[in-house]
């Protein structure tokens, strides 16, 4: 709620005076219109020069609010870089109405890391529009096994704080949908994700090495992750996000590297899973490294056939005998509450907790939990290095070790 209040605060208690007791001028509100820049609404010509122009004018302004202003239309775009710090104290990009369309050949974004990336920005928003970043051509590059580009991600923010992202659509990114790398404050609010269950890497949203980051009211259907959660995330909140497909919500993969910041503090409340590769998932390499996932609240979740609605693996290892020469994870896993978790699992084995010999998860607490089997199968808990308590109705029967 911290996030939350911070927002409410943000809005009201600053806004709020500076309107009332310096009458707008001109430099309080200043509009930057794309189309007095060279865009062009019906997506025939490229506007990405038009985007860049508008951006540096409104960033460089000095006022206190400047609107970058994408009115209705299609707009065709290659890779743009929006750089802070601005001199501007706040700048908002409305897009209500607009969509931004990629080129057609995916070379032109595939080589850069993102598409629309914002770095170094503060008291920043995007608000509305649809980014359409023709992904499928890419995606069957991948699938055929010739030598592709990585793809760009389709909306970045890295180094940036007070960031909000707000009623915006991302479709059929090249790699993730949006990225949030290295920020604090971040709100994002009423996102649509849309892209096919079998796009490869299309996380929907991702977000690592930041603090005070809400998702809310979201909706997420893709082929990778819903939201995935990297080393170096704390004070996270999800709440009310929808997602399907996808692979769920996924704190991981952890332990990429042997010396990565832990990951703290994470609640996940009232969220839906249709048809999702994994519900609620922990994902750790069988290395070592100097990671961790201590305090993770997942509360009131509703599976509809998801295939691994509650999963912690701490030996992930695709290539054992390369990657994970001994098995042994140290990324301790610590403190770890589900409640109010039911709904239908694909499987019959609902509940997994694969933790390793070496460093056994603990303080796993299971409260409320129900989750059938569609084909009136009994579910079943597996359990491996797994210490915690069940209390309440807990449906399949825990296999955690009481040991407190
Ligand atoms: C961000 O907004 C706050 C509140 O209006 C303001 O005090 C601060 O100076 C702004 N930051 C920047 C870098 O402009
Ligand atoms: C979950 O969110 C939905 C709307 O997104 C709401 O209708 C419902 O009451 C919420 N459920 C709980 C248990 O908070
Ligand atoms: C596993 O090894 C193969 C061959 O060495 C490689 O192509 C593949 O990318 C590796 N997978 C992972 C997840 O490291």
């Amino acid at each position: 709620m911290a996030c939350l209040a911070d927002h409410l605060v943000w809005t009201l208690l600053l806004f709020l005076p500076l309107l009332l007791l310096s009458p707008p001028s001109s430099s309080t509100f200043t509009l930057f219109d794309v189309l007095d820049f060279g865009a062009d609404p019906t997506g025939a010509a490229d506007s990405t020069l038009a985007l860049r122009d508008a951006w540096t004018l409104a960033c460089d302004h000095g006022g206190i609010f400047a609107t970058i202003l994408v009115r209705r239309g299609s707009y065709l775009l290659g890779p743009v870089r929006f750089r802070g710090p601005c001199k501007s104290r706040h700048v908002s990009m409305r897009m209500g109405g607009a969509t931004l369309v990629a080129p057609p050949d995916y070379r032109v974004l595939g080589g850069s890391s993102s598409w629309l990336s914002f770095d170094g920005v503060s008291n920043t928003s995007v608000h509305g529009g649809v980014l359409d970043a023709k992904g499928p051509s890419l995606w069957a590059c991948k699938d055929s096994g010739r030598n592709c580009p990585g793809g760009a991600t389709t909306l970045s923010f890295t180094n940036s704080n007070n960031i909000r992202i707000k009623d915006l659509t991302s479709v059929d990114s090249q790699m993730f949908h949006i990225s949030i790398n290295r920020c604090r404050n971040v709100r994002i609010q009423g996102v649509r994700v849309k892209a096919d269950g079998d796009s490869p890497n299309t996380d929907g949203i991702h977000v690592q090495l930041s603090t005070n980051v809400l998702i809310l009211l979201s909706d997420i259907a893709t082929g990778d992750d819903c939201i995935s959660i990297g080393p170096g995330t704390r004070n996270l909140r999800i709440q009310r996000v929808r997602c399907g497909p996808g692979h769920g919500i996924s704190i991981g993969s952890l332990a990429r590297s042997e010396n990565e910041p832990g990951v703290q503090n994470i609640i996940v409340k009232n969220t839906t899973f249709q048809g999702t590769q994994n519900g609620l998932r922990i994902k750790s390499w069988a290395r070592p490294s100097t990671g961790f996932v201590q305090g993770v609240h997942f509360i009131d979740a509703r599976m509809i056939n998801a295939h691994n609605p509650i999963i912690i693996d701490q030996n992930y290892c695709p290539n054992d005998s390369q990657t994970c020469p001994n098995q042994e994870s140290s990324v301790k896993i610590s403190d770890i509450l589900y409640r109010g978790i039911q709904g239908t699992s694909a499987t019959p084995i609902a509940v997994r907790f694969d933790c390793n010999a070496e460093n056994p998860c603990t303080g796993i607490r299971m409260r409320n939990v129900y989750l059938t089997c569609l084909d009136d199968e009994v579910t079943r808990s597996s359990c491996a290095n797994a210490n915690g308590e069940a209390l309440g109705t807990v449906q399949p029967r825990s296999c955690l070790y009481e040991n407190s």
